[in-house]
């Protein structure tokens, strides 16, 4: 839904909308980091950044999920005892206290999903969902196709066997086999403990896609905002 931009930064409690108007007037509004240049310019919201003075305009109440390209090295939790980095601190979203939704290991890089919307939350990490996660993951060695098979079937760990399992072999090179891997589990370094398995401890980690919202080229640390139709790829497959 679109809004005029200064009734958006009205509602935002920047100003009234007749201050909001001089103010874009004096070009301090900044749309997706571009100075707006013709007065009663519309918006989305939920898809586009608005900047006042540089800093991030959101009305109160408004949900918001981001996609997060996560670099090694940072915990997903809200803080650390440990003092590590954590991954809310790669974002810039004044006033809005987003959470991530379910975990990636300390080394595992990529898709990470953040948001102030717990039902949003919910709905993808229900199991009933089966939201598939597709991984690239580069293991030790070079696995023969009936361990993959095992991997395939589901294999009990820690005394619950895994849903069965997409795995394609991606390449290999002399010690190390990439491989990329979706499933709609989200069980606590379930793609490592699967490859510790069958003795091919996995080396590098990373997710790829979450249902069909797939990382492409945001690079690591960076993120972008969700809108109606990335929500809807989410709950879409994985690409073939
Ligand atoms: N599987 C893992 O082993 N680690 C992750 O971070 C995610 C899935």
């Amino acid at each position: 839904m679109t809004e005029r931009l200064q009734k958006f930064l009205a509602r935002a409690g920047v100003a009234s909308r007749r201050k909001a108007e001089e103010y874009i007037a004096q070009g301090r509004v900044k749309v997706d980091g571009q100075p707006v240049e013709k007065m009663g310019q519309t918006i989305d919201p939920e898809r586009q950044r608005v900047t006042f003075d540089g800093r991030s305009v959101t009305p109160p109440n408004q949900k918001l999920t981001v996609l997060l390209n996560k670099p090694a090295g940072y915990v997903t939790t809200m803080a650390d005892p440990q003092g590590r980095p954590i991954v809310t601190s790669l974002l810039n979203e004044p006033g809005l206290r987003l959470f991530p939704v379910g975990r990636l290991d300390l080394d595992t890089e990529g898709a990470l999903l953040l948001t102030n919307d717990g039902e949003l939350a919910h709905n993808i990490l229900h199991p009933s969902r089966q939201i598939n996660r597709t991984y690239l993951a580069t293991v030790k060695g070079h696995p023969d196709r009936d361990a993959l098979q095992q991997l395939r079937r589901g294999i009990v760990l820690e005394g619950h066997r895994t849903w069965p399992a997409r795995i394609r072999e991606l390449r290999r090179n002399q010690e190390t086999t990439t491989l990329e891997v979706i499933i709609h589990e989200g069980r606590k370094r379930q793609v490592r403990k699967m490859f510790a398995a069958i003795s091919h401890p996995v080396l590098h980690l990373k997710r790829v896609a979450y249902g069909g919202l797939r990382l492409g080229s945001l690079a690591s640390g960076q993120y972008r905002r969700l809108g109606p139709e990335d929500l809807k790829m989410l709950f879409r497959p994985a690409a073939k």
